[in-house]
């Protein structure tokens, strides 16, 4: 006789059966661990955000997304963030496309999940499947073991490189002023700073420019243009998560199969080069013009990672520069004042290009960039997921300032664009541009356009000195600036990182 088959009812007794002996077991440990947590740390719950109330929204969190995509469309996105804060408090919790996201303007906790308990927080998942499609593993996608690798395959070159290859970068530099009309006619000195930046970065990385400042016979607009569509795919990946895949342009696949074409011609040229050092003298070897693929190779002749490693810092480094230029120049084009002194500071060199000892030495040039990555953070927002339960000291209650307890899996994110801003650090006067604060301001965790801790930015020197380099050198060539643009706002645009939607349209007088 044929066994009987268990019936829809008893495949639902067993179905409930067993979850509440699961929920059992989970109370009985993580739930009992998690109680011992809150209590023995005094943890209070985090303050909801109370403007997403009522059960679909507890469900799903539909509302907020689709504020926040219709503010990332207006470009108001930093703002609106930014607003939210200063109606909620500093640290709330919101319910997101069934996920609850916790949000933070406060320095205390960034140091904990930067510093004090690094270990607890990873690199979001949506941020890795986001990214390694076009970077691969390396420095900007990984955790722990293979980050950590990464690092320390990286740090000795940017130690090198902080001294910066300022014969090398001057020949783009050349390029740029050469670019610039001489009649004062306007010019989007945004667009200009995109093309340099991506020159020298990848004539930093590979040993070979894509030039795309120089007249156009010589220049290689294809893998900028490819690299540029792949970032955008990134982006909205970040944001849209797993659903934005769908809607990817059709190029995305071919761009990024030439973006790795083009950056494996050098890596095999690279790993060619590896082949004719004497392996005992490699390390020795020094060479007029510094390449990190030289470098690079010297360390690993794995050449998926090596083109990894040179896309993660292509991406890390090029826009970011472009950026901070950017809207460095956005400023200085309205402020003649702050344009009187740093030409004054930037006179005192007697129209030499100045050394890296010289560009340290210029204060106020420091305290405008300061100032810039304060207002304008290029990397206004992140995020990182506990993988483990973990407490931060604030955060907690309805004021904030209690302990929390955040369960494993729970993200994180951040605004230094709003926390950069925070009158209760900086003054009422936080959302004006002026670099003489920096005569006293010293800030901590409060201050994080690089960010802190372990996973602090690698090319922050690398940054400074470039955008130093490349202010000095304007300046010099051109004596009177102009803002050519009726005196617009700095409105965001963010991509994977921040510029201004109205580029830098200017004027300029030689000198
Ligand atoms: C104004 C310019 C720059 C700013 C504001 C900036 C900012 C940042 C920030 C906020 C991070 C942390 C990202 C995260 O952990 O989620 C970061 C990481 C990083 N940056 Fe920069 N960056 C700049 C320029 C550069 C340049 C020029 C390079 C290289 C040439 C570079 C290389 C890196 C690398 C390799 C990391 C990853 C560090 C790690 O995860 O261990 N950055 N940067």
């Amino acid at each position: 006789m044929a066994p009987e088959l268990p019936s829809l009812s008893h495949i639902l007794l067993g179905a409930v059966l067993l979850f509440i002996s699961y929920y059992i077991y989970w109370q009985l440990t993580v739930g009992t661990n998690r109680r011992r947590m809150i209590r023995e740390n005094g943890c209070k719950p985090v303050k909801k955000n109370s403007e997403y109330n009522g059960w679909i929204e507890e469900l799903i969190g539909i509302k907020v997304f689709r504020e926040n995509r219709k503010a990332f469309i207006q470009h108001t996105l930093l703002q609106s963030g930014l607003e939210r804060f200063q109606r909620h408090g500093n640290t709330i919790k919101t319910r997101i496309l069934g996920s609850d996201l916790y949000q933070t303007v406060e320095p205390e906790i960034l140091k904990t999940v930067m510093a004090t308990k690094f270990k607890d927080w990873n690199l979001p998942d949506r941020r890795k499947d986001a990214f390694v499609p076009v970077l691969g593993q390396g420095i900007f996608t990984t955790d722990g073991a293979a980050w950590h690798h990464s690092r320390e395959l990286l740090r000795p070159n940017f130690t090198r490189s902080q001294v910066g290859d300022l014969a090398t970068f001057e020949a783009h530099v050349s390029q740029l002023v050469s670019a610039i009309p001489r009649d004062g006619s306007t010019v989007d000195l945004q667009d200009l700073f995109f093309r340099l930046t991506m020159d020298s970065a990848t004539e930093f990385l590979f040993g070979e420019s894509t030039n795309s400042l120089a007249p156009s016979n010589t220049s290689n607009t294809r893998f900028a243009e490819a690299f540029n569509r792949s970032q955008e795919a990134i982006g909205e990946a970040s944001r849209g998560g797993w659903l934005s895949t769908f809607f990817r342009e059709s190029s995305f696949h071919d761009d990024v199969k030439y973006v790795h074409g083009f950056v494996d011609h050098f890596v095999q040229r690279g790993l060619n080069y590896r082949k004719t050092l004497d392996a005992e003298k490699a390390e020795a070897k020094s060479e007029e013009r510094y390449v990190f693929l030289h470098e690079l190779v010297k360390a690993t002749s794995d050449p998926v990672q090596i083109r990894s490693e040179l896309l993660n810092i292509l991406l890390a480094g090029r826009d970011t520069t472009a950026s901070l230029l950017s809207n460095t120049w956005f400023e200085l084009s309205r402020k003649p004042d702050i344009w009187e002194r740093l030409q004054s500071e930037v006179g005192k060199l007697g129209g030499e290009v100045p050394t890296y000892a010289q560009i340290k030495e210029m204060k106020y040039l420091r305290q405008v960039l300061n100032e810039c990555l304060r207002l304008y953070p290029v990397v206004p927002g992140n995020a990182r997921m506990a993988i483990v339960d973990t407490v931060l000291p604030l955060g907690g209650g309805d004021d904030g300032k209690s302990p929390l307890f955040v369960p494993a899996k729970t993200t994180l994110g951040w605004s230094a664009f709003a926390m950069q801003r925070r009158k209760d650090f900086y003054g009422e006067d936080a959302d004006e541009f002026k670099p003489e604060r920096w005569d006293t301001l010293r800030p901590g965790w409060e201050y994080l356009p690089f960010n802190g801790g372990p996973r602090i930015c690698l090319g922050q020197q690398f940054a400074l000195t470039e955008a130093s380099y490349t202010t000095i050198r304007l300046m010099q060539e051109f004596s009177k600036i102009e803002q050519r643009d009726d005196g617009r706002p700095w409105t965001e645009w963010i991509t994977l990182t921040c510029v201004g939607l109205n580029g830098v349209k200017v004027g300029l007088t030689p000198s």
